[in-house]
C-alpha cells in the first residue's frame, strides 16, 4: 500500500447555515502534488483552512501522515500554509527570514546556516543569504516565501492561490518553478487554484470542486479525457458541449434533427448527455465527408496563433463550436461555409 499523507473523510463545514464544504473525501499519497480546482467561493480555502486547523470541521475526519489531526493544534500540525501575499520579514534579511521558523525551535546555529544554504539552491537563489527583502523582485519575493515554509520540513505544504498576485509571464515561470521544487524535496503539495491551467501544468492529480463538493478526482489527463460531468468538461480543457440524448451507440441532438455517431457508451439509453469533443479533434475543411460525423458550420471568428489556429464556428443546430488546428499554411476567413466532422472515437459522453 502506498502511503497517504492526507487523508479526508466526509468533511463538512457549516457556517452557520451555510454549508462551504459539503461531504468531501479524498486522499493525497505521499510525495504528491495535488489540487484543489474550481471556482470562487466552491470551499476551497475553507478545505485547506481545515486542514491547516483554521477552521474546525463540523463533521468528519481528517488525517495527515496517517495521525487523526482533530485534536492537534495548528502549530503542531506536520504541515505548512503558504498564502497568497508572501509576507517576508522587511527588518530581516532573506537568511534570518528563512531561519525564522528554525530559530524558534532552537537548531543549532550551523544546522540552520546549512538548512537555509540547501533551500537557496533549490530555490535557485544561492548566495542570496544576505540580501535585503526590499532588493527582491517579486518572483524572488515568492521563492524566499516557499524557501521559508519548507524550512521546518512539513511533511505536507499547503499552497492557496500562491501564485495569483504574479504576472501571466512570472506565474507560467512559476508554475515550472513549483513543480521542480516539489519533485526536488519530495514534499507532499496541496495546491489550490481556480486557475485550470496551473492545475494541469504542475498536478499528479486533481479534485474538480462545485459549490461545496468534489465532482471528480483523477489525474490530470483523465480529468481532460474523460470529464465525468459538463462541468468538468467546461472547467478542464474547455471542451465544445453538444446536449443530446443517447440511444444506441447515437446521440440526438437537442437542437437539431441529426444525430452525433459516438459507438456504444456506457449510458442507459434515453439518458441525457454532454457530447465532449475536444477542439483539437475536430477536423474543418471543404472535404471531409468521410468523418463519422460531419456537419455544416459557418465561420464566426478566426484567432491566428502562430503553430496553432482557433476558429469559432457556428456549427448547424446553432451549436458555437471551438477548433484548434495546427497551421499548415492555410487560413479559412470568417463567414466562410465549410464542414466540421470528427470520428465517434473523439467523443466522450458526460452527465450534463
Ligand atoms: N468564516 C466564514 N463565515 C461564513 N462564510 C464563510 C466563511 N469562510 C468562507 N465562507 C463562505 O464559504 C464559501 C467557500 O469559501 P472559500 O473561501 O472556501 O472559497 P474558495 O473556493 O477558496 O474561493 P476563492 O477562489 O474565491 O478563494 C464561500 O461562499 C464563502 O463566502
Ligand atoms: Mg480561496
Amino acid at each position: 500500500m502506498e502511503k497517504k499523507d492526507v487523508v479526508l473523510e466526509n468533511v463538512t463545514k457549516k457556517f452557520g447555515d451555510f454549508v462551504a464544504v459539503d461531504d468531501i473525501s479524498f486522499s493525497v499519497k505521499r510525495g504528491e502534488f495535488f489540487s484543489l480546482l474550481g471556482p470562487s467561493g466552491c470551499g476551497k480555502t475553507t478545505t485547506l483552512r481545515m486542514l491547516a486547523g483554521l477552521e474546525k470541521p463540523t463533521k468528519g475526519k481528517i488525517y495527515i501522515g496517517e495521525e487523526d489531526v482533530s485534536e492537534v493544534a495548528p502549530f503542531e500540525r506536520p504541515c505548512n500554509l503558504f498564502f497568497q501575499n508572501v509576507a517576508l520579514f522587511p527588518h530581516m534579511n532573506v537568511s534570518e527570514n528563512i531561519a525564522f521558523g528554525l530559530e524558534m525551535k532552537k537548531l543549532p546555529k550551523s544546522e540552520i546556516e546549512k538548512r537555509v544554504k540547501e533551500l537557496l539552491d533549490v530555490v535557485g537563489l544561492p548566495g542570496f543569504e544576505k540580501r535585503r527583502t526590499k532588493e527582491l523582485s517579486g518572483g524572488q519575493v515568492q521563492r524566499i516565501g516557499i524557501a521559508r515554509a519548507l524550512a521546518r520540513r512539513p511533511r505536507v505544504l499547503l499552497l492557496d492561490e500562491p501564485l495569483g498576485p504574479l504576472d501571466l509571464k512570472l506565474r507560467e515561470e512559476m508554475m515550472i518553478e513549483l513543480k521542480r521544487i516539489q519533485k526536488v524535496v519530495g514534499t507532499t503539495f496541496v495546491y489550490v487554484t481556480h486557475d485550470q491551467g496551473e492545475a494541469i501544468t504542475m498536478s499528479d492529480e486533481i479534485a474538480a470542486m462545485k459549490e461545496g463538493r468534489i465532482i471528480q478526482i483523477g489525474s490530470t489527463e483523465e480529468l481532460y479525457n474523460k470529464p465525468r460531468t459538463a462541468f468538468v468538461a467546461e472547467f478542464i480543457g474547455r471542451s465544445n458541449l453538444i446536449r443530446g440524448r443517447y440511444r444506441e451507440g447515437k446521440v440526438n441532438l437537442n437542437n437539431l434533427n441529426k444525430s452525433i455517431i459516438t459507438g456504444p457508451h456506457k449510458v442507459a439509453d434515453n439518458d441525457y448527455v454532454a457530447v465532449c469533443i475536444k477542439p483539437e479533434r475536430i477536423s474543418i475543411g471543404e472535404d471531409i465527408a468521410n468523418l463519422d460525423n460531419v456537419f455544416e458550420a459557418v465561420i464566426e471568428e478566426v484567432y491566428f496563433r502562430g503553430a496553432q489556429i482557433n476558429y469559432k464556428v457556428l456549427m448547424e443546430g446553432n451549436y458555437k463550436i471551438s477548433i484548434l488546428e495546427h497551421y499548415k499554411g492555410k487560413i479559412f476567413e470568417q463567414g466562410k461555409k465549410l464542414k466540421i466532422g470528427w470520428e465517434k472515437e473523439d467523443v466522450h459522453l458526460s452527465e450534463t
